[in-house]
């Protein structure tokens, strides 16, 4: 098992520096009533970041959420983040709300981002937003130019940055590697990207590619095939296209388990999360926990999503009625906790999600829902990762259902919250999230499958205890194995590596 000083060895022997960039920040600066407060993010890429950072004393550069994030940051838009376990530097980028426009709400989200995911919602294709977005990434490439001094490692994060390897300038000591957190659809999909050339080009300048599953690569390595006029070595996955070479490869991101575990609370204790359900449910006695009371009456069937189309949240819903509606002997005895984060509000498919599940929520609260008893409380709330874990750690069932997702820790992260209550509970999870392959001994569901959803639910709620405990223990085995230091040890050993054979190649 690859442990954090692992990583700190391999980063202190090979002498690069590490840059890690990402529109998501692993800190954020809130302005609340006692002035501006750090806060960590509950989920995405950003959060994981945070201990490889941390391991390789790196400098990571990510978009300014706010402009109270200015701040805390000296003259250099930079600050010190970190605790015991380490220390790095963040410096943030603040973009113009214009050009913001275009590069966040426009082409990273409305069209990479359905056009990478399956979930049939159509992508938009507009000149302007692929511009603005190539300014957000020039300001990214500048950011980088400014910091690479002797042998650097350039660790470009996801979707957002596709065009940053094509703008930094060649160096001999600066190496290029770049993870596609999100999945890489068949070539008949990316196809119909006018900017298609622009991507690949820009993304074979990079010497390292890596996404999360075998199948993600190779769609992108068969897109290459078919839009380039580019050699594919399938052997050692390398791409040759004008006089360089970019290895692929999949290397599925693993949890910071350690982090994980020290945040779930085996004493429960009051937070801001458990008081707004204790109002939710009306729950006055405060000498007991909420939750314990809650828990101890009904059996709890918990979800967390941000709130996406791709999350498959009203496929879920209906899969609740279905479940309902065959059991007629669970109505009054579970309840769906769904926790849902607003995200990309703006966007008018995701204001349609919000709507839809508004509206689904009313209706089978009210097709099954008695004097005393509601089957469905959606919480829209921003929610924080410690809030989160003690859920896990005490729910009967975990449904996490996307309709396409490149990894997925939400189910990584009940796993390992639930593998240490004394009686786990069951995750029913989507055959189409990357974090399916990993957590086989889940309960396996398609999401579409209204039927499959709810028969998953009842063999969750319904499974022998044993079962569980062994079920949920090979998998957390696993997850200990390949955890995110294992993840960043592999990344940079192999990027380093990629990135002196791309050198020798073009000499
Ligand atoms: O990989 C998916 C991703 O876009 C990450 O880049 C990000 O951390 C997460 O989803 C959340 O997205 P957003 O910051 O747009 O809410």
């Amino acid at each position: 098992m690859v442990a954090i000083n692992d990583l700190r060895d391999l980063f202190n022997t090979q002498g690069y520096k590490v840059i890690i960039v990402a529109d998501g920040e692993p800190v954020s600066s809130v302005k609340k009533k006692d002035g501006v407060i750090a806060q960590v993010p509950a989920g995405g890429v950003a959060m994981v970041l945070d201990p490889i950072a941390k391991a390789t004393d790196a400098l990571y550069i990510a978009r300014a959420k706010r402009a109270e994030e200015r701040e805390p940051l000296d003259k250099n838009d930079k600050m010190m983040v970190g605790n015991a376990d380490g220390n790095y530097i963040l410096k943030r980028l603040f973009i113009n709300e214009e050009d913001l426009e275009g590069y966040y709400f426009g082409f990273s989200n409305q069209t990479l981002w359905p056009l990478c995911h399956v979930a049939f919602e159509e992508p938009q294709f507009n000149p302007e937003w692929f511009e603005q977005y190539k300014r957000v990434n020039q300001v990214y490439a500048d950011a980088i130019e400014a910091e690479i001094k002797g042998k650097t490692l350039v660790w470009i994060h996801d979707y957002q940055l596709a065009m940053v390897p094509s703008m930094l300038s060649k160096n001999k000591d600066t190496i290029v590697g770049m993870f596609w957190h999100i999945p890489w659809p068949t070539w008949e999909v990316f196809r119909v990207l006018p900017f298609k050339k622009e991507i690949l080009t820009s993304m074979l300048q990079a010497d390292f590619l890596a996404f999360h599953r075998n199948y993600q690569a190779s769609n992108f390595l068969d897109t290459v095939e078919r839009e380039l006029e580019a050699r594919i070595d399938k052997e050692t996955q390398q791409v040759h296209y004008k006089n360089h070479v970019t290895t692929v490869k999949s290397l599925p991101l693993g949890l910071d388990i350690d982090v994980v575990r020290s945040l779930v609370h085996v004493e429960e204790q009051e937070t801001p999360l458990s008081q707004t359900i204790r109002e939710l449910f009306g729950i006055e006695e405060k000498k007991d926990h909420p939750l314990k009371w809650y828990f101890d009456k009904y059996k709890v069937i918990f979800g967390v999503d941000r709130l996406d189309y791709t999350k498959g949240i009203r496929q879920r819903l209906q899969a609740l009625d279905t479940f309902f509606e065959r059991n007629p002997q669970y109505i009054g005895k579970v309840v769906y906790l769904g926790i849902i984060a607003p995200s990309r509000e703006k966007i008018e498919s995701y204001k349609k999600v919000r709507k839809q599940a508004k509206q689904l929520e009313s209706m089978i609260n009210k097709k099954y829902g008695t004097k005393n008893w509601k089957p469905l409380h959606l919480l829209h709330v921003l929610f924080n990762r410690e809030d989160i874990l003690n859920f896990y750690h005490s729910a009967d069932v975990c449904l996490v259902t996307p309709l396409d997702d490149g990894m997925n820790l939400v189910s990584k992260e009940f796993v390992v919250a639930s593998a240490m209550s004394a009686n786990p509970g069951m995750l029913v999870l989507s055959q189409f999230a990357g974090s399916a392959t990993d957590l086989g001994n889940a309960i396996i569901v398609n999401p579409y499958d209204k039927i499959e959803v709810a028969e998953g639910i009842k063999q969750g709620l319904e499974m022998k205890p044993e079962e569980k405990r062994t079920r949920i223990d090979s998998m957390t085995e696993m997850l200990e194995e390949k955890n995110v230091y294992d993840w960043g040890y592999t990344f940079i050993r192999d990027a380093i590596q990629a990135g002196k054979l791309a050198l020798a190649k073009e000499q």
